[in-house]
């Protein structure tokens, strides 16, 4: 597995897009805007962002299931536009809906894959077999797709996925809709698959598996991307180390405003259920001034806390919004 340097652009790259658009026909907006995305040989790059952000769409194009409406993609150095059918035998897909044959069982959803991209029947079975031994799957291999649970399902797209060793392994929403444990079943196959060279591009709507998962992150709103860098940098570029949650009884703007207007690094007060969420700079001594200044206005504190900021907390202060809204 892994990916071949030489599948890269001359500028290094295994994923480039310029300006790439899509307006869907009865749409009069993009759904995605003039996108220009770059991403390095062995990266896993994560595209984040709410519901309608354009992500499926950007996948759909980078894969050759949507046509683009303008600009240019390149995926392993080749054109996307021009040669869809090349790319798709450089790339893996595992799409946001269940995938598999249900006419065949677990095994041969995976063999009949492998004879697809022209690898032979005994280079097909003998990684068929490998494959379900190290996705887990190896006592299911004889049963109907039927008979696996959601993350079994999901490990099994991905092991198709992989069967041809693509340059590119693409996943759309890969743990939506999954339970916790199967999420991180699958979270630890992808750094895995990562470790060993696999470029793997995702998208997700949920800011800790781009955070826990991804080297870099696009996120994404209205077809455009907002910011990109390293979860790190990204939360560095904030400014504020830390979020500040208030629940009260009672109005609570005003109580907004006297935070942001009295204590120092206190920005981005907005309402929640509840009570108040605000980003802070320095999260040191601030509860006890809080409380003070709570008190000294009539404001009745019912609880109060401090978290670490994460790529939500990039998301609202991007967009004034919610990742979940
Ligand atoms: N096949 C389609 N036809 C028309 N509009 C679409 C189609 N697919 C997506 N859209 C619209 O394009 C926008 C982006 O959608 P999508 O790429 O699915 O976003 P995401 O994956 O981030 O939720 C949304 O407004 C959505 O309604
Ligand atoms: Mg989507």
């Amino acid at each position: 597995m892994g990916t071949p340097a030489s599948l890269a652009t001359s500028d290094g790259h295994i994923i480039k897009t310029v300006d790439l658009s899509k307006t869907y026909p009865e749409m009069d907006v993009p759904a995605v805007d003039r996108l220009c995305l770059e991403v390095l040989p062995g990266e896993i790059f994560g595209l984040l962002g709410p519901n309608g952000a354009g992500k499926t769409t950007t996948a759909g194009m980078l894969t050759t299931r949507v046509v683009p409406s303008s600009g240019q993609a390149i995926v392993g150095s080749v054109d996307v536009i021009r040669h869809p059918s090349l790319v798709k035998q450089l790339i893996g897909v595992v799409s946001q809906q269940n995938t598999l044959d249900r006419s065949l069982t677990v095994r041969e959803n995976l063999y009949y894959h492998g004879l697809l991209f022209g690898l032979g029947t005994r280079k097909s079975r003998q990684i068929s077999d490998e494959l379900l031994e190290k996705f887990h799957l190896a006592n299911w291999g004889d049963k109907s797709v039927f008979a696996l649970s959601g993350g079994m399902a999901q490990r099994l797209m991905v092991a198709r996925a992989i069967f041809h060793s693509p340059a590119v392994l693409f996943l759309d929403e890969p743990t939506a809709g999954l339970d916790p444990q199967s999420r991180l079943a699958l979270w630890e196959i992808l750094e895995d698959l990562n470790s060993k060279g696999q470029t793997i591009l995702l998208t997700t709507h949920y800011m800790e598996e781009a955070d826990q998962l991804c080297n870099r992150v696009a996120i994404m709103d209205h077809g455009k991307i907002l910011a990109l860098d390293s979860p790190e940098n990204l939360k560095k570029s904030l400014g504020a180390s830390a979020v500040l949650t208030v629940r009260l009884d009672g109005e609570k703007k005003g109580f907004a405003d006297l935070l942001e207007r009295e204590i120092d690094g206190v920005t981005n007060c907005r309402e929640i259920q509840g009570g108040l969420e605000a980003h802070v700079a320095s999260p040191e001594k601030l509860l006890p001034k809080v409380i003070s200044k709570a008190e000294a206005g009539g404001y009745s504190v019912l609880d109060i806390g401090l978290k670490e900021a994460t790529l939500e907390t990039v998301f609202i202060n991007l967009t004034g919004k919610d990742l979940r809204d």
